[in-house]
């Protein structure tokens, strides 16, 4: 942990009533860094997301970004700081046009629309395909375009951080490895990114680093390429015996 981390998580705890979902979780993250968090169904990876999004409160624990204590700052007011979430899921609004949808991902900062103009051509730039489809209603999407439409949404609010909620969850195979294309180019843009993964191969090559989180803790850390040849994780999360 050094002062120059984006965001640094201390001894984080998050319960729901008597279940300990996430316990005494201490991580940190430079600027520039992609980092993932891997682990099994139920190992507290979303719960860790949104407490750092700001919608589960901590039990204990803090959570700063740029050095700021972020234990006051309501969810809304994080985005109007640089954190943006897609959410596992994905969660856009279906009925809405994939144009509305993005609009909608930049109105926390309540900008002019010249603003908001400008952010839509350059996300339109990083994503052809929902530019083509922008004015079809964002349910009629494929389940890879309204994954990537949860990302683009994410990105109007102009994030320094982005965490990602499970980008790759129920994708085919070929559209998982556009996904991780994407995740890529936005790492080469300079954006720091949280990545949640249960695709723990494909996430582990995309980051520099990883945690691995097991019924709430921290177990195991390193850098993504090490721990992909390390024997823990290939017998567990990678299949290999
Ligand atoms: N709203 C809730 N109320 C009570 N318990 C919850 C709630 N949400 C999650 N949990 C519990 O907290 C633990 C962590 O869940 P969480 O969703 O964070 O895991 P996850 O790692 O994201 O799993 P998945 O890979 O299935 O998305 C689990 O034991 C889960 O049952
Ligand atoms: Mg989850």
């Amino acid at each position: 942990m050094s002062q120059h981390d984006l965001l640094t998580l201390d001894a984080v705890h998050v319960s729901y009533g008597p279940v300990h979902a996430v316990r005494d979780v201490s991580m940190a993250v430079a600027p520039g860094e992609v980092v993932t968090i891997i682990g099994a169904n139920g190992a507290g990876k979303s719960t860790l997301l949104n407490a750092i999004a700001g919608l589960r409160p901590l039990a204990s624990g803090r959570i700063l970004l740029g050095g700021r204590d972020l234990g006051p700052v309501p969810a809304h007011r994080r985005v109007g700081l640089g954190l943006a979430l897609s959410p596992e899921g994905r969660r856009v609004f279906p009925d809405q046009s994939v144009r509305d949808n993005l609009v909608l991902g930049a109105y926390s900062k309540r900008e002019g629309s010249r603003q908001v103009e400008a952010r839509l051509a350059h996300l339109f730039e990083l994503f052809p395909r929902l530019k083509e489809r922008r004015q079809q209603a964002a349910g009629t999407l494929s389940g890879g375009e309204q994954q990537m439409l949860a990302i683009a949404r994410a990105l109007m609010s102009e994030p320094s951080l982005l965490l990602l909620d499970e980008p790759s969850l129920g994708l085919a195979p070929m559209v998982v490895q556009d996904i991780f294309r994407i995740i890529r180019t936005l790492r080469d843009l300079g954006l720091t990114i949280v990545l949640v993964e249960q695709m723990a191969s494909e996430a582990l090559a995309a980051a520099d680093r990883a945690y691995v989180l097991e019924t709430g803790r921290i177990t195991i850390t390193g850098r993504g390429r090490d721990l992909l040849s390390d024997p823990r994780i290939r017998a567990a999360y990678l299949g290999v015996h």
